[in-house]
């Protein structure tokens, strides 16, 4: 039976949970692909730190280890920030290796280039876990392109946030101690500021711009406000006149193709088709041409979620493309 070899770049929340499924699905995947799938190596920048026993996988700290590798097929990015992710991921796309990325802090700015230069080298570039964890906004705006045209996209696009916020509403618990909780289930980043600032959503916005619209707006001129500022005593008088915080990012094109940004805490009532999305839950409605609204909701952040929206970018690229695999 052939085998597909992956490596791992990062072992944290999303790393580790990537390694999991493909385990724990592993009889599933060899019979519904054909292919065993066998993971080569894991990079970590710190050998030494304790974790997940993964027995036959390499563990390294030398990119080179992996991207000198003529075995490996794909490479999965769950590290931080913008760099070295980059500088990996371009060498990868080089070599001819397959990817899939959940780092948007890296792929919002980088993520054009990036699938311009996949493009060319004839490698397939997955990046759906970018943008609201498990909910497969990227797969779904991209096959409504097909027929369609978007006009409008808002939501809830980070999961740090609502929950911190839901938190503060339904149990009064304040900011601080909700975002520790956040911090412990693996939803919030590594440095939660940008969770908190607003700039993760903002990021993600973008990367829905590029994708719905085929551009982004200039980054300087799209206010970006966090809910660091909003105490448990708003959301309590909120409460009491029958409203709710969410923390909307929203992204528009207007009659002249010009693009309109924002991303800042909103107050919404009853009626409101955020309203009642609660938790570490992401929702987006997409305003299109001929659809009209299309709500998704689903868990926007952690080890599972996120880990299944980049096996899903996997399994659906050997599906689709296994004559690329045979001669890549
Ligand atoms: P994490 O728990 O902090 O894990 C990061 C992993 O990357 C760790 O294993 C770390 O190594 C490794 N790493 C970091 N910088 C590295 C470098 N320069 N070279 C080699 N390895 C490096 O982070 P995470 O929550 O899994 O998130 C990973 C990525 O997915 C981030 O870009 C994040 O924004 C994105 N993401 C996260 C979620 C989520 O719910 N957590 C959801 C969607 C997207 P050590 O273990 O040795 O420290
Ligand atoms: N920290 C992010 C969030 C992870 O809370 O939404 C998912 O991108």
């Amino acid at each position: 039976m052939p085998s597909i070899k992956v490596a791992l770049l990062g072992f944290g929340t999303v790393g580790e949970g990537i390694y999991r499924i493909l385990n724990e699905r592993k009889e599933e995947i060899k019979r519904e692909t054909g292919c065993v799938i066998d993971i080569v190596s894991i990079l970590v920048r710190d050998k030494a730190k304790e974790r997940l026993a993964t027995p036959g996988t390499r563990i390294t700290d030398d990119i080179q280890e992996v991207l000198s590798n003529p075995d490996i097929d794909f490479i999965f990015e769950a590290i931080v920030g913008e760099e070295p992710a980059y500088t990996y991921l371009s060498e990868a796309v080089e070599k001819g290796f397959h990817v899939i990325t959940a780092n948007k802090t890296m792929f919002a700015k980088h993520g054009p280039a990036l699938l311009k230069h996949a493009k060319f080298r004839r490698v397939n570039f997955g990046y759906e876990a970018t943008t609201a964890g498990g909910v497969p906004i990227i797969r779904t705006v991209t096959n409504l392109l097909l027929t369609d045209r978007v006009r409008r996209i808002r939501g809830v696009l980070n999961g740090t946030s609502n929950f911190i916020l839901t938190k503060m509403r339904n149990e009064g618990i304040p900011f601080k101690a909700a975002l520790h909780e956040a911090q412990a289930l693996g939803y919030a980043e590594a440095d939660p500021t940008d969770d908190i600032s607003g700039k993760d959503a903002f990021r993600k916005l973008m990367i829905l711009s590029a994708l719905a619209f085929g551009s982004q707006p200039n980054w300087q001129d799209v206010p970006v406000v966090g809910i660091d500022r909003v105490t448990i005593e708003d959301v309590s008088d909120a409460s009491k006149a029958k409203l709710r915080y969410r923390h909307v990012a929203e992204i528009l094109i207007d009659e002249k193709g010009l693009l309109h940004g924002s991303v800042g805490p909103v107050l919404i009532g009853p009626e409101h088709p955020l309203y009642g999305v609660d938790g570490v839950n992401n929702a987006i409605i997409v305003e299109t041409d001929y659809l009209g609204a299309l709500t998704l909701v689903g868990p926007g952040a952690g080890m599972y979620p996120t880990a299944s929206a980049m096996v899903g970018d996997f399994l659906q690229m050997i599906g689709k493309h296994e004559k690329v695999l045979v001669t890549s």
